[in-house]
């Protein structure tokens, strides 16, 4: 039985890995640490978690316990810096939420973060866990970077086709789209209630932290083809649903593009799917729903995933579950599913 300690446990993604600890058939307890909400109960910050989790004390992240065997940290960009290399100094598991080690150059986070890496020994050091992939291996790590949430939808949907098509492949479009809970608890006027109700709109077009990790994985797996991601809000608060299409130099099978999926993915948390995906089919799941439609030579991939799960929390117990050899779906799913096969949809 493990020991965890949340850091940053008082926000959105902190919240889910609360939930799904308390569910953890493998986990002895766990303690939240943050800092303005430092001495609060929890029953005050989250009163709906009330009969489901213990009244713990938030303790501050000035007084943090070295005893746990594992940290989640759900901190802002640039916070994680203060933290990661002292727990990893002293042999603790990390799983970091955030963005200050997915990238392997440190030139490539100071240009997207805009801070300084204090710590960019562990940039190669990590491994980034994209825990529903095969590549991703778990074998003698300490730190997991766990996916950002745009990321984790675009590569799941494009990463299986990557390493047989890629000299086929003219270019990727990748418009996507995430609810408001994607940029944290914090208040911001432009995610107001009042400005997105009814509202779509791109943002950030050519300058989003994610576009860079999500090229980083693509170029690892042999992608050398233009590629574009075009983000936007959605009137919403949860959800991250994208829509890749991909431009081929010449014709391919459909049933071979199936097969690939169907052979690359024995998750349990990927869904294929007959016909495009909705949000409302993943929301507060750690499933990922794909879809894949081709027409000539056009090859339209859709996925949709909840940002705070698969995007974030349920994605990093799967992770923890995965570095420590538990059964992947431990306190996130309550039973495996059988095998994975495409489901049809009827309208
Ligand atoms: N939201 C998403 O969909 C999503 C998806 C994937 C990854 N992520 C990443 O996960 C991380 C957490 O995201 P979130 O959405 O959960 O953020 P959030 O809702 O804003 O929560 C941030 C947490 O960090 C604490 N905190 C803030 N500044 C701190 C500081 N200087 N020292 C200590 N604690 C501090 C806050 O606690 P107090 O205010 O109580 O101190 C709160 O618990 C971010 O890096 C984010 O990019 C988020």
């Amino acid at each position: 039985m493990h020991s965890i300690g949340i850091i940053g446990g008082t926000g959105y993604t902190g919240k889910k890995l609360i939930q799904y600890l308390t569910l953890h058939p493998f986990i002895k307890d766990f303690q939240i640490y943050a800092k303005t909400t430092a001495g609060e109960n929890l029953h005050e910050i989250f009163p709906d978690l009330d009969g489901y989790v213990d009244n713990l004390q938030i303790k501050s992240i000035e007084d943090i316990s070295y005893e746990h065997d594992l940290y989640f940290i759900a901190l802002p960009h640039g916070e994680a810096l203060k933290y990661v290399p002292i727990l990893t100094s002293k042999d603790k598991y990390v799983i970091d939420l955030g963005g200050d080690y997915r990238l392997d150059f440190e030139e490539l986070y100071i240009q997207w973060y805009k801070y300084t890496h204090t710590s960019p020994y562990l940039l190669k050091e990590k491994v980034y866990g994209l825990a529903d992939h095969p590549s991703t291996n778990y074998t003698e790590i300490k730190l997991i970077s766990n996916p950002g949430c745009y990321p984790t939808a675009v590569l799941l949907s494009l990463l299986p086709i990557i390493p047989d098509f890629s000299d086929k492949i003219i270019s990727v479009s990748c418009i996507a789209y995430s609810g408001t809970s994607g940029a944290g608890k914090s208040s911001r006027a432009d995610l107001l209630l009042s400005e997105m109700y009814g509202n779509v709109k791109a943002y950030n077009i050519n300058d989003h932290k994610h576009e860079p990790e999500i090229l980083q994985q693509l170029y690892k797996n042999g992608f050398h083809s233009p590629f574009s991601f075009t983000p936007h809000l959605l009137p919403s608060a949860r959800g991250i649903y994208t829509t890749s299409s991909i431009h081929l130099s010449e014709e391919i099978k459909k049933e071979n593009i199936e097969e690939i999926y169907k052979s690359v993915y024995q998750s349990p948390f990927i869904r294929l799917r007959n016909n495009p995906p909705e949000l409302q089919w993943v929301i507060d799941s750690n499933f990922c729903d794909i879809s894949i439609s081709l027409k000539g030579k056009v090859l339209i991939v859709t996925a949709a995933i909840d940002n705070l799960v698969k995007g974030a929390s349920g994605q990093a117990v799967q992770n923890m579950n995965k570095l420590f050899g538990w059964d992947e779906t431990s306190g996130i799913l309550p039973a495996r599913r059988k095998e994975l096969k495409y489901v049809s949809v009827h309208s």
